[in-house]
């Protein structure tokens, strides 16, 4: 099949993880990129060989098929829009938007034009999270009654050298680190029915502790500890802690109860881990994994060794693309994502459940073969 071209708007700390993994995916490559600091651009054309372009040229190009939106939470609504209204198919970080309507809108847009819009997280690629997903469908652990998901920290001005976006409306820790959870959870239980919550902040200013604003206070305007109860359509109940108000604690990030046994997943903000399984009356073991390409580790950074394929999504999507099928990290899983996300935040304010109105299906399973498939070769370890 021929390879989509593609173009970045928003060259910063992300955009390097998406241009250095690349070259591992068949479907697309990068071309070209912008930001609204076209120094970035520059640095970011410079280092991966691509054409620093203005936001408005890359916009217009027309050898550019998809634009991948790398810009802050606030921006993706406004630019997705205008890669969509330029006849560009869209894939986004995550969030999707800042709101339901905006995530409509978008979605209604790609249909009139006949475009794609994607959206990550695409970590529940992962080999683990596949097999978690594999023992799910294979019934290990029954009918899953409930659970819990805690991510809980203390939040992101000690590492990221502008960490302002993370404490306006579109991030906090439930639409920064949530998106990875509830994109878990669809693929584990399905669609949410309704959710309730409460939500509050510790400090309404945080200091950076990293970078050249080192010592610089940012405002706090969204909550930063999320306590929620998701209701999912199967009957499930999933208790989800979203914290960056925590010096430590000992819980697991996800735990599934079911009629038969307990599943432990890993962090779904990584693509592998140790999955866990304690069958009925049995001790807790871990689950042998499975030969799948996105357990491969393949960067070690810092002695942090990682299974890293972010850009597997956007594979997914340029391949459906060609075949003209569904792709797992499709427009409407993230609107729903979205929908979960901000009724939580709003049961936060209002004090009621709220009924989520978006609906998607689970996205479909990725064995080891339909993995290998987005890839040009079988992942090397690094360790
Ligand atoms: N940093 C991470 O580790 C990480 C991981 C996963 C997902 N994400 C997501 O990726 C997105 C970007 O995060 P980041 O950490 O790279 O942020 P960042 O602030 O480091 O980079 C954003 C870049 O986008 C540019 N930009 C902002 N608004 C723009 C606009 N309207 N037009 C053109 N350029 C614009 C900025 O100049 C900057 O270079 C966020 O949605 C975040 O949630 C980040």
């Amino acid at each position: 099949m021929s390879e989509l071209n593609v173009g970045v708007i928003g060259c910063g700390n992300i955009s390097t993880t998406y241009f250095e993994l690349a070259s591992l995916f068949k479907g697309y490559q990068f071309k070209a990129c912008a930001d609204l600091n076209h120094a970035n651009a520059e640095a970011s054309a410079a280092t991966y060989g691509l054409t620093a372009m203005s936001v408005d040229d890359l916009l217009a190009s027309q050898d550019i098929d998809v634009i991948v939106n790398l810009t802050i939470p606030d921006s993706h609504n406004e630019i997705s829009t205008r890669i969509l209204e330029a006849g560009k198919h869209v894939y986004s970080e995550k969030p999707l938007a800042l709101n339901t309507d905006e995530a409509r809108a978008l979605a209604a847009l790609a249909q009139q034009k006949g475009l794609s819009v994607g959206c990550a997280p695409d970590t529940f690629f992962g080999g683990t999270h596949q097999l978690a997903r594999k023992l799910v469908d294979d019934g290990a652990i029954g009918t899953i009654t409930s659970g819990t998901c805690h991510v809980m920290s203390h939040g992101m001005e000690d590492w990221h050298p502008n960490p302002d976006f993370f404490f306006q409306p579109g991030a906090g820790p439930v639409l920064d680190l949530g998106p990875y959870y509830i994109a878990a959870l669809v693929n584990l239980i399905g669609p949410v029915k309704r959710v309730g919550a409460l939500t509050s902040m510790a400090e309404k200013e945080r200091m950076i502790l990293n970078g050249d604003r080192h010592g610089e206070m940012v405002p706090v305007d969204t909550p930063t500890t999320i306590h929620a109860l998701l209701e999912f359509h199967t009957g499930a109940t999933v208790t989800l802690s979203a914290s960056w108000d925590v010096w430590s604690h000992e819980h697991n990030n996800i735990e599934l109860y079911g009629t038969e046994g307990t599943l432990y997943v890993p962090d779904p903000n990584f693509f592998a881990g140790d999955l866990r399984i304690a069958r009925k009356n049995s001790d807790t073991e871990s689950v042998a994994p499975i030969d799948h390409p996105f357990d491969v580790i393949n960067e070690a950074k810092d002695d942090e060794k990682r299974a890293n394929y972010r850009g597997a999504g956007l594979a997914d999507m340029a391949m459906a693309i060609h075949d003209k099928r569904d792709f797992r990290c499709s427009i409407d899983r993230a609107a729903h994502a979205l929908d979960v996300m901000m009724s939580i935040l709003e049961s936060g304010e209002t004090g009621q459940f709220v009924t989520i109105n978006t609906a998607c299906t689970r996205p479909d399973a990725l064995g080891a073969d339909a993995a290998m498939s987005l890839l040009r070769d079988k992942p090397v370890s690094v360790v």
